[in-house]
């Protein structure tokens, strides 16, 4: 197999636009651009910037690119690229994320490896959010999703990226390394949840998540079929019973020296590494993409590592259940009743709502080792996509301080996130003859009654659950996102715990 991403270096550059030493510069442009502050720009290719703007062939909308040889006096790099960043006046960190990943994929398309981005003065972003930004972006750029080609697929990674046009000095440089490392834990999400279900089963899964926390520093532990039986996690177990495949329970921890106050953050993710649906099949048709089942946990997984690798003071817990949901013979069936590790009782009517599940028990063990604050990652409901669509994540809990704390951390992310209801009115739908409440509400508000069910197994905690079945994979590519895993809610994750300081107090 070959590499699916790789970290470019990525440093400031204080030198002027025509003197920067690279193969390629990739400029902003605004809607409407004259490039008055970039000097030598509407002299190269011959004053093409400004004729193409002038007949309407490149008007600076949104991710439009236009690629220029840039010979010319008083400009060092051969090559440029435009990439259209909208308005100036409505540029955020992220249009510039998504303007460096474009400007960066068109570059590797064209096989340079070392290129420059060069940010532009004014506008309302501070300098070291772009630069955080940009980092981000140049690195979620150096991702490759057909690593297991063995023909005709010779991909090209970025090693150096200049970021120039904002200076340079030491808090600058920590944010440039802050959004290496913010892209990196992007790329590690969406190269799990690429892999397919054969090949990353749970066993493969649990070894792979917990390599690569350990190497960041995380504390990993991961409880095998026996572990998971003697903790009596029978909702866990109920799903895996009906796979070859054993499950395993990843647990992750990460204990700074002097954490700022008495709380952890408990990150759960779900980690299906197939969904079938079990007993409940699913239709074959896109029953494939169930192998990004996992995504939740991957993020969860990656967001630990990077929050151990930039030593942030706050104590956090990941747990992610991992298991196949197939149909095998010893598969439970609709209308089995099952009992949670925290012993509650739940009548299965469909076996394909099996993340709820796993995720109940995981909720109650991250409890059970200490978390304060809980948050849940998970592929969890078609009913999310009826809703919101492929773009946007929903978003669920209480209290409504620690859903704003969350969705804050969402919008510094990058990750599109819209607040969802979780009235009480709807736990009727979730109501047993013989259990305590079932595992499926219907099709009326179904990403609903699927997170009251999380619910049932947060306690008192403060508790967000993160769904992100429309947004964990792509299906269609844009300039800024190729088709395949996009490592949704993985930065939301570690943003949220940078900001811990704010919500510590949050009850
Ligand atoms: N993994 C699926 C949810 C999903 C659907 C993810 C589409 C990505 C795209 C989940 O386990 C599931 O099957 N949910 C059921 C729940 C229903 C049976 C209550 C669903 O959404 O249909
Ligand atoms: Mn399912
Ligand atoms: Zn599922």
């Amino acid at each position: 197999m070959q590499m699916t991403h790789q970290t470019p270096r990525v440093r400031l550059d204080r030198g002027a636009a025509g003197e920067l030493d690279a193969a390629l510069v990739v400029v902003p442009a605004f809607e409407g651009d004259a490039f008055a502050d970039v000097p030598g720009l509407a002299q190269a290719s011959g004053g093409e910037a400004l004729a193409a703007r002038d007949r309407g062939a490149f008007k600076g909308k949104p991710y439009e690119t236009l690629a220029l040889a840039s010979q010319g006096a008083g400009w060092r790099a051969p090559r440029l690229i435009l990439v259209g960043a909208g308005p100036a006046a409505a540029c955020t960190p992220d249009v510039l994320r998504r303007v460096a990943i474009t400007g960066a994929l068109a570059a590797r398309q064209q096989r340079f490896r070392r290129i420059a981005v060069l940010l532009r003065p004014g506008g309302s972003v501070a300098p070291g959010d772009a630069a955080q930004a940009v980092a981000e972006g140049v690195t979620i750029a150096n991702y490759d999703g057909a690593a297991l080609k063995t023909a005709d697929h010779n991909p090209v990674w970025l090693d150096d990226v200049l970021v120039a046009g904002l200076g340079d000095d030491a808090a600058l440089a920590a944010a440039v390394d802050r959004g290496v490392i913010l892209g990196e834990a992007t790329n590690q999400t969406r190269a799990l949840a690429n892999e397919p279900g054969n090949r990353l089963t749970p066993r493969v899964f649990a070894e792979r998540g917990a390599a690569l926390a350990s190497s960041a520093g995380v504390g990993v532990e991961i409880l095998d079929e026996k572990r998971i039986t003697e903790l009596r996690m029978g909702l866990l177990l109920s799903i895996a019973q009906g796979s070859e495949e054993p499950p395993r329970l990843l647990v992750l921890r990460h204990e700074p020296a002097d954490p700022v106050s008495n709380i952890a953050l408990g990150l759960i993710g779900k980690g299906i590494t197939f969904d079938t649906g079990g007993i409940s099949i699913k239709p074959a048709e896109n029953m494939d993409k169930m192998k990004d089942d996992m995504s939740g946990g991957a993020a969860v997984i990656a967001a630990m590592a990077a929050i151990a690798r930039l030593k942030l003071p706050v104590r956090c817990i990941g747990v992610v259940p991992m298991t196949e949901n197939m149909p095998g013979g010893r598969a439970i069936k609709p209308g089995d009743v099952v009992t949670s590790a925290e012993g509650k009782t739940v009548e299965i009517l469909n076996t394909d709502a099996e993340g709820r599940l796993v995720l109940g028990d995981a909720l109650w063990y991250a409890r059970q080792l200490g978390a304060t604050h809980l948050v849940d990652v998970a592929t969890l409901t078609g009913a999310v996509v009826v809703a919101l669509g492929k773009t946007t994540t929903g978003l669920f809990g209480r209290p409504q301080a620690w859903v704003d704390a969350v969705l804050d951390a969402t919008r510094r992310a990058g990750d599109r996130t819209w607040p969802m209801p979780i009235f009480d009115d709807y736990k009727d739908l979730l109501k047993s003859e013989i259990a305590d409440f079932t595992n499926t509400g219907g099709r009326p508000g179904g990403s609903i009654t699927g997170a009251l069910f999380i619910k049932e197994f947060a306690g008192e905690l403060p508790w967000a659950h993160l769904d992100i079945a429309g947004t964990a994979w792509a299906e269609e590519a844009k300039p800024y996102q190729p088709k395949g895993a996009t490592g949704v809610a993985v930065r939301t994750l570690i943003q949220l715990a940078m900001a811990a300081p704010a919500w510590g107090a949050v009850k």
